[in-house]
């Protein structure tokens, strides 16, 4: 892809789309999002339709841009709908034993470790993140958040989460409730997230629809 600026404010399916028309290819799930991987190899876009949490760790990421810790961010840029589409250096997943490694680094957080820097940091915008954005989960300390790049390096990603269970029942029972904390435009594709697409049983989907179709 010559430039990534083509995405900036596409609706996800259409960026994902470009993507796959470019020959990035599908490497990784999460509850939200989609990752693809570039064709050689070397970048990843994350691709999420409803997206309130993976902005703060993006500004974690530029506050400690050039951290040996924080993978190197290439591209970010909200998406039409409320979606968000994020290009970071490609990273491949760790043994168990070494993610726990990291995040007992983190519990410690030594003065001289480089750790102590980030958890610093995210600690600071949890703490903001908790009071300016709607159902704010906090910091995601689980170990499937450390990877490493290509030399070994481990690092952390998506530090941060929302209460996406909370949001879904709120969808269900009190729509009017997710109509208040998060305006239509930022909402538009609430129901393409990973987790519905991969878990919820076709009335699920079908409940999830009409409640989210009735605050459109
Ligand atoms: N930089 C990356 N390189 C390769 N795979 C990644 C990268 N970032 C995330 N992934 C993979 O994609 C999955 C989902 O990404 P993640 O950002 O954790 O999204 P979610 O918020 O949906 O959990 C991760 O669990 C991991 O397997
Ligand atoms: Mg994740």
């Amino acid at each position: 892809m010559s430039s990534f600026e083509v995405l900036r404010d596409l609706p996800h399916r259409e960026a994902a789309g470009r993507l796959l028309a470019e020959g990035w290819n599908v490497c990784g799930l999460g509850d939200w999002a989609t990752v693809w991987r570039s064709p050689d190899g070397m970048q990843v876009a994350r691709v999420s339709p409803f997206e309130p949490a993976y902005a703060v760790f993006v500004e974690l990421c530029r506050r400690l841009a050039g951290h040996p810790l924080l993978p190197r961010i290439d591209f970010d840029t909200p998406l039409g709908g409320g979606g968000r589409l994020t290009v970071l250096e490609f990273l491949l997943p760790v043994e168990s034993a070494q993610a726990e490694g990291v995040f007992e680094r983190w519990a410690a957080a030594a003065p001289d470790d480089p750790i102590a820097e980030v958890r610093r940091t995210a600690e600071e915008l949890n703490a903001e993140a908790a009071t300016s954005i709607p159902f704010w989960g906090g910091l995601d300390n689980n170990p499937g958040n450390v990877m490493r790049n290509a030399a070994g390096e481990p690092k952390l990603v998506d530090l941060f989460y929302a209460a996406g269970l909370e949001i879904y029942r709120i969808l269900l029972e009190d729509p009017a409730k997710i109509a208040e904390a998060f305006a239509p435009d930022r909402r538009e594709y609430i129901c393409d997230i990973v987790a519905v697409s991969r878990m919820s049983a076709p009335d699920e989907i079908a409940a999830l629809r009409t409640a989210a179709q009735s605050i459109a």
